[in-house]
């Protein structure tokens, strides 16, 4: 049996967590039944597992963070582990190959926690460090960490995503692919609804639709944002421009602007739908003020969530 094998037969927990697609159903769901726990104990006041006592986490951003990089922090703090912040010059491949740096990290700490560009850097970390557990803290291509809360934060509000609908409305990008790998694992519809030549890209859509299908989920993606948000439980949008992007930013405020989620938009989606960002918002862009400060709104759930679901991932690959 190789490693991809023993995985799917369940004898092996994950090593490393590049992305959604690392977890089988049954730990995205433990996963998350485990943050909620870790929410509710931390609510109460009650200390809940420390499985990271004596253990020491990196952080190397290449990129900047607010979310992300707090939520890590405080989660390695509250699981009893120490973060060493490794500055960027001496991070991915400037100063010695991306694998001699994973070398020397896995001589040293228990996991690291990367926020870099091409994903491919984060699989060439990955393959030259076995030992090390290497989170995806955001890629070009993915971002697994966001939609681990992003699920935590829709299971809240409706017991479970079996059966729902939300629709993505902007660029198929990083966090898009995530939150489809993962809302259609749990058995939801995702609708992605992005402007021609920025779809969601043709090799990630098959994988997502192999995996939907076995959960009863779907992936459907679609040009016309209206399509999108019709009947749907949740409205979910993200900058136009990624980071690493910027130079193409004057382009697509022109392209997307058809995309912006506002009021009208939100009134074609079903009564009572969620209005989700993983943030930072660009207000006046992506989404208007009305909207993300709306009832609706549920973005700082999802940002509190960053810190319960992460908690659940160290946990889960520290077993
Ligand atoms: N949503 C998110 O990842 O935020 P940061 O870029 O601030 O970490
Ligand atoms: N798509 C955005 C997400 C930021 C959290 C980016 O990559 O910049």
């Amino acid at each position: 049996m190789d490693h991809a094998d023993r995985r799917r037969a369940g004898i092996m927990t994950p090593t490393h967590f590049l992305s959604i697609s690392d977890l089988r159903r049954v730990e995205l769901e433990a996963c998350l039944r485990l943050a909620g726990e870790m929410k509710a104990a931390r609510a109460a006041g009650t200390r809940h597992v420390r499985p990271l006592e004596d253990r020491h986490v990196a952080l190397l951003f290449e990129k900047p963070s607010l979310r992300t990089r707090s939520t890590f922090q405080v989660a390695v703090h509250e699981l009893g582990g120490h973060v060493i912040e490794l500055p960027p010059e001496v991070a991915l491949g400037g100063r010695e190959p991306i694998a001699d740096v994973a070398r020397n990290l896995e001589r040293w700490v228990f996991a690291a926690i990367v926020r870099t560009f091409a994903h491919a850097r984060l699989e060439e970390f990955a393959a030259a460090a076995p030992r090390l557990r290497l989170v995806n803290a955001l890629t070009d291509a993915e971002h697994p960490c966001q939609a681990l809360a992003d699920c935590l934060t829709m299971q809240e509000r409706w017991g479970t995503l079996r059966g729902r609908t939300v629709a993505f409305v902007g660029d198929g990008n990083n966090v898009a692919r995530s939150l489809a790998q993962a809302v259609t694992m749990l058995g939801a519809t995702l609708r992605i609804a992005s402007p021609e030549g920025y779809e969601l890209q043709d090799e990630h859509r098959a994988p997502i639709a192999a995996e939907a299908d076995a959960a009863g989920g779907r992936l459907e993606l679609m040009r016309d944002p209206v399509a999108a948000v019709d009947g749907a439980d949740a409205v979910y949008t993200d900058v136009w421009t990624s980071m690493g992007q910027e130079a193409e930013d004057a382009e697509r405020r022109v392209i997307f602007a058809p995309y912006q989620v506002n009021s009208n938009l939100m009134a074609a989606a079903g009564d009572g739908a969620l209005f989700m960002h993983c943030l930072p918002a660009h207000r006046g862009d992506e989404v208007t003020d009305e909207v993300i400060d709306s009832e609706a709104s549920v973005v700082y759930d999802q940002s509190e969530n960053r810190l319960h679901t992460q908690k659940a991932l160290l946990a889960l690959l520290a077993q």
